[in-house]
């Protein structure tokens, strides 16, 4: 018999995986010669020739433009600030509404909140775990101005679904990519088929500057108003000639010229990068297939998955053990598996006690909208039994650790027997 790890015996994985690491001599060499010209950041926050950023700025959107195939790329300090200022520019009022997913990254839902709008969460899809456009339709109100959809773990949305139902209901589509660098739904990249795309450039994506993020749009007006509000927007409107002043109170979201060098080298790598953990993850999809009651991602029609993470499905009445066990149990083998995922959002205490911003709750006094438990049934489903992944883009593995993930994968499916006594959590 063999012994699962998680009871003493040898693990799989013979090492510990390295850290996904992106960063080389090309980013070394932008960043020393940057440091040489000692402007580290050229932004001014008034109308001048450094309102839109230094020369690497400058240099990283157009790259940025170019490779996306969109007509404007906006730097920005994050992806969060990205979608803070994605809702000021599309003209987010107090007491609109703006549909988000319950399952991702909480700055998604949070955005709306700091222009008073109410986030009304929308079941996601129980196979690819993105918005439900049919929930999306049913959520749609004459208070609705925006859907925010998220192309979780590296898969696209139902984009091209999700547009029309926008542009039927004359609503703005705004996409959070950050999770899906370079993947494709319907011939073009995600995140230039909503209105506005997010990208999110933090340590933890395919690629990255450390922090930082980019709005793309091929809209002129967006584009202007994306740069007003990443650079104090109050002093410049006038001179840009913008006659609609909403929303045009500025922050300072901008990006340093050290990070936009390093963008630069990172985009050029960012297809094999990328190619690099699809390889991983479809290594991954294949070795586990055959394991009754383990379901590997899906990968919608005419859309590519880049794989952030390898999202799968886990069916404890199949497999006869919790899937929390089963994971432990790879954990000891040396496979970095994670349960559940994000709690659907609706369930933080911001929702729940409706206090956001100021102490009456704004903007939560406006709404009789309610976050109850239940609210969207499937994400808190794959929250509480049945999502887990693999964390593809926190660790590299060659070919022959990915044998060795998947043979863990097999060595905790054929000996689960071992588990039941395995507390659950
Ligand atoms: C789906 C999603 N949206 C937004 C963000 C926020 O990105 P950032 O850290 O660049 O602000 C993240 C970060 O993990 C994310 O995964």
């Amino acid at each position: 018999m063999t012994t699962l790890a998680l009871l003493g015996g040898t693990p799989a994985v013979t090492a510990p995986l390295k850290s996904y690491r992106t960063m080389g001599a090309e980013e070394e060499a932008a960043v020393a010669r940057v440091m040489k010209g000692g402007v580290l950041s050229a932004f001014l926050g008034a109308w001048s020739d450094d309102f839109r950023g230094g020369p690497e700025i400058k240099a990283f959107e157009a790259q940025w433009a170019a490779v996306f195939r969109a007509k404007h790329a906006i730097s920005v300090n994050s992806a969060t600030s990205g979608l803070i200022a994605c809702m000021g520019a599309v003209g987010i009022s107090p007491g609109d509404e703006v549909i988000v997913p319950p399952t991702t990254m909480s700055a998604t839902a949070i955005a709306p909140l700091f222009y008073g709008a109410i986030p009304v969460f929308a079941d996601i899809e129980a196979d690819g775990f993105c918005l439900d456009v049919e929930k999306v339709a049913e959520a749609i109100t004459p208070r609705t101005r925006a859907i925010i959809a998220v192309n979780l773990f590296g898969q696209p949305a139902n984009l091209t679904a999700l547009r029309a139902l926008a542009d039927r209901h004359g609503l703005y589509l705004i996409e959070d990519n950050a999770q899906a660098p370079m993947a494709m739904h319907a011939g073009r990249f995600a995140g230039t088929i909503g209105h506005i795309g997010v990208f999110s450039l933090n340590y933890h994506k395919h690629v990255h500057t450390g922090e930082g993020g980019v709005c793309t749009t091929d809209d002129t007006k967006l584009a202007d108003r994306l740069a007003m509000i990443r650079n104090h927007a109050e002093n410049v409107a006038e001179k840009l000639g913008e006659g609609d002043y909403v929303n045009l109170i500025g922050h300072n979201f901008r990006m340093t010229e050290l990070a936009a060098a390093i963008g630069c080298e990172q985009l050029k790598k960012a297809p094999r990068l990328v190619e690099g953990r699809v390889k991983i993850a479809e290594a991954l999809t294949k070795g586990v297939a055959g394991l009754d009651g383990i379901t590997a991602p899906s990968v919608r029609p005419d859309t590519t998955h880049v794989y952030y993470v390898w999202a799968g499905k886990y069916d404890a009445a199949k497999l006869g053990v919790s899937r929390e066990a089963f994971a432990r149990a790879l954990n000891a083998e040396g496979v970095p598996t994670t349960t559940g995922y994000v709690r659907p959002l609706y369930l933080l205490p911001l929702f729940q006690k409706r206090v956001a911003i100021g102490r009456d709750g704004f903007p939560f006094n406006l709404t009789n909208r309610t976050y109850q438990k239940g609210l969207c049934p499937v994400a808190e489903r794959m929250h509480e039994s049945e999502l887990f992944y693999y964390l593809v883009c926190s660790y590299d593995a060659d070919d022959a650790q990915v044998g060795q993930i998947v043979d863990a994968f097999h060595k905790v499916y054929e000996n689960r027997a071992q588990l039941r006594d395995v507390a659950s959590n």
